[in-house]
């Protein structure tokens, strides 16, 4: 992975003859040569025969087309400014319009600070590195390329340093004593005026310089449960140690291919996009964070690596992250939901149900009856379903009992649902013993 992206950058580097850095942050001095690039890597998969790239500059909220003038000049995948002003600070992005479509490539905030008259560094534009002593270390100039006839010259605490010329100060054993402020200074020549371009390290050695290298990214290769369509964010975040090294990098590939950056604006956003890089403090430790945002994660996004890459000091730390099906939730989620409340649903009105039944089960059957006008009564093999009785003999009826029993019932029960009753004064006849008797005492 790692060969990949330096074989990507090194395509870069020979194709144009420069080196594009990957900057975690643009801070840059007034006055000094300076440049924006992207990778032209990170355009891969706009595989487009036609397109124009547009460098734009946040104005006021909106996006204004760059201008070239002699002093700020888009060549390939570069913006260089000779030099860098004041009023260039801003945010910058650059985009791929194939026509149709525009697509960010890449976003900077673009910080151009004062110089400072009485010094050769400012303060708020140095990087730290604190090292053990007794190790071995070397100092970079710049991620600029040079040219055989661009000058190097290196100064520490603002003093000529050794008369040393080379791109790389190099110190065998570090000692306490080579603690210091280290400034380098390129002359770079461009039509004729020269120009240049300083870059400041603040060199600490400690005799015991605690975790004063560390460099690790939070969390190891992961594998995240999740589902088609759902919303995902992945987070990379790399320990820097007790500094903020302005040296290290951090940020996602997808099968070995940059995303495109979140635009922050939701209806522009692309599927998938890198969220810009944030520096965190935390208690005494420094951390570097981004966030890659998948809106709607697809099948095809199962199959993908998604990678996190740490640079720095030449170092490298990758996290690998996957994405696979989720084994509790695999079906999409609002069939879920609906299966969750029907599993509940369901005994409850079972238990419903079943009360209703007890509860009414005489209306009905009656009901039922009704609807269906059947009679099982009738087939039953019985002659009648039911004796009728009432007080005759010993006390005399009054009329509405009679009235009750011989007319009422016998034409409720037998007309309207089917029963056949024995009533004594109509079916049994003399001598006759179908309906048993029944009489007082
Ligand atoms: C640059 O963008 C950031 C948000 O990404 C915003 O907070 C800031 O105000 C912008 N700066 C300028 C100069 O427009
Ligand atoms: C893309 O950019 C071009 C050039 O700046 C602009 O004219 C066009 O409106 C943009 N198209 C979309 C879809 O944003
Ligand atoms: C500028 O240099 C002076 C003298 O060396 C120093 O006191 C001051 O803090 C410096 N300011 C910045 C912003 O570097
Ligand atoms: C370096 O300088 C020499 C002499 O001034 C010149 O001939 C040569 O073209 C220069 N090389 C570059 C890469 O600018
Ligand atoms: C640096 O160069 C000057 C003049 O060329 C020379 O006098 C001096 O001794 C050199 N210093 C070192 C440390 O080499
Ligand atoms: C990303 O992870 C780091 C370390 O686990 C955590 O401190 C940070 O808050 C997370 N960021 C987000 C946006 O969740
Ligand atoms: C993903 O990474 C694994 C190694 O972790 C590798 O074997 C596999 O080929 C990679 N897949 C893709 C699509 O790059």
């Amino acid at each position: 992975m790692t060969l990949i992206v330096f074989f990507l950058m090194f395509i870069t580097a020979s194709a144009t003859e420069k080196l594009c850095p990957l900057r975690a942050s643009i801070d840059v001095l007034e006055g000094e040569y300076f440049f924006l690039c992207y990778l032209e890597s990170m355009q891969e998969h706009f595989q487009e025969e036609a397109y124009t790239i547009n460098w734009y500059k946040e104005n006021a909220g909106k996006q204004q087309l760059i201008k070239e003038t002699g002093r700020i000049v888009s060549q390939m995948n570069f913006l260089e400014f000779w030099p860098a002003e004041l009023s260039d600070s801003g945010n910058y992005s650059v985009t791929h319009s194939n026509g149709k479509q525009n697509f960010t490539i890449q976003k900077w905030t673009l910080n151009v600070l004062e110089r400072n008259k009485s010094s050769c560094f400012n303060k708020n534009h140095l990087t730290t590195e604190i090292k053990n002593a007794g190790t071995g270390h070397s100092l970079k100039c710049s991620d600029l390329s040079v040219n055989e006839n661009d000058s190097i010259t290196w100064y520490k605490d603002c003093k000529n340093y050794e008369n040393e010329t080379e791109r790389e100060l190099d110190f065998k054993t570090l000692t306490v004593q080579h603690s210091g402020i280290y400034t380098c200074k390129i002359l770079i020549s461009h039509k004729g005026k020269i120009y240049h371009s300083t870059n400041t390290i603040k060199l600490v050695v400690e005799e015991d310089a605690p975790e004063a290298g560390a460099l690790e990214i939070v969390g190891h290769n992961e594998e995240i449960e999740t589902e088609i369509g759902k919303e995902e964010t992945l987070n990379c975040t790399g320990f820097l140690g007790y500094y903020m090294r302005e040296d290290a990098s951090l940020y996602w590939l997808i099968n070995q291919k940059f995303p495109e950056k979140c635009t922050g604006i939701p209806e522009n956003e692309p599927s998938i996009c890198e969220e810009e890089l944030k520096k965190l403090k935390l208690g005494n430790k420094f951390y570097v964070t981004t966030l890659l945002w998948i809106k709607k994660v697809t099948d095809e996004d199962m199959h993908r690596n998604f990678t996190c890459m740490l640079q720095a000091d030449e170092r490298t730390q990758m996290k690998i992250v996957k994405l696979k099906k989720g084994n509790t939730r695999d079906l999409p989620v609002h069939i879920f939901t609906t299966g969750m409340v029907l599993a509940v649903l369901f005994p409850c009105v079972a238990v419903a149900v079943v009360f209703v039944c007890v509860m009414f089960r005489v209306d009905l059957v009656l009901f039922y009856r009704n609807i269906c006008r059947r009679d099982d009564t009738a087939g039953d093999g019985k002659e009648y379903d039911a004796f009728v009785s009432y007080l005759k003999d010993c006390i005399s009826p009054t009329e509405e009992e009679r009235e009750f029993a011989l007319k009422i019932l016998p034409m409720i029960l037998e007309e309207n649902f089917g029963y056949k009753l024995c009533i004594f004064e109509r079916d049994v006849s003399p001598g006759g013993g179908k309906c048993i008797e029944y009489s007082c005492h």
